[in-house]
């Protein structure tokens, strides 16, 4: 038996981090859930808390008692969002990576598609989320390595006849252009869509 598994890497863009979840017409526990939105506040930063110009009130206040929902109030109301999960400034890594990753993970090691896609604006933790501050740092590191070591733990234990192939691919997408980070010097790559590959992009190198 052969398992092929594909590995993307996103760039990122945008506002509150967001962590997205889909997968393709896949029947099973997969296809349970389309689409998940995460959201994620982190805590403030050393510098924005001795700056005098983070705002100390009247400050909106965040209300995190319930997994699913936040509540945001302002001077003269509240806003309530519903999502599939919010995670506090307390959530630690290895918390937002077994609710969030760890299930999707699993999911493409027994052959489903997923993506995790981080959004929000500069500096609201996209890359600590994602990669974090030190791939080798067990209790820091972000949801890459996570995956890679998940990926690569469940094939150690997987039966002898078992034969995966593990691809990589690294692509940035900054101010709508593609950037190829395997290969600096594939510029300009476009997004393609074809009935036997799905959507991909044309020319994107890749390592097995
Ligand atoms: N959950 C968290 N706990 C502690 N610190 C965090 C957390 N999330 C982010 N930070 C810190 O906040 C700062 C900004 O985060 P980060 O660099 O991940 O933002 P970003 O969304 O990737 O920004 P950019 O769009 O500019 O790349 C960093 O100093 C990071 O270490
Ligand atoms: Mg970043």
């Amino acid at each position: 038996m052969q398992k092929e598994i594909d590995v993307g890497v996103r760039g990122e863009e945008g506002k509150a981090v967001a962590v997205l979840r889909s997968e393709t017409s896949s029947p099973g526990k997969a296809a349970q859930s389309l689409l998940k939105a995460v959201a994620r506040f982190r805590p403030f930063t050393e510098q924005e808390q001795s700056s005098p110009t983070t705002p100390s009130f009247p400050a909106p206040l965040y209300d995190f008692s319930s997994p699913t929902q936040i509540a945001i109030s302002g001077q003269s109301s509240t806003l309530t969002f519903s999502l599939s999960r919010v995670f506090p400034p307390s959530a630690v890594q290895s918390l937002v990576y077994e609710e969030v990753a760890q299930p999707l993970v699993s999911d493409v090691l027994d052959g489903f598609n997923a993506t995790i896609f981080a959004y929000g604006q500069t500096g609201s933790g996209k890359t600590f989320t994602m990669l974090g501050p030190d791939p080798y740092d067990e209790e820091l590191r972000g949801i890459m390595p996570r995956a890679a070591v998940q990926v690569f733990q469940t094939i150690e234990s997987a039966e002898e006849q078992m034969e995966y192939t593990i691809q990589c691919s690294a692509v940035e997408i900054y101010k709508e252009k593609l950037q190829d980070l395997l290969d600096t010097s594939g510029t300009g790559l476009k997004i393609k869509e074809s009935t036997e590959k799905g959507i991909y992009v044309e020319g994107l190198s890749s390592l097995v």
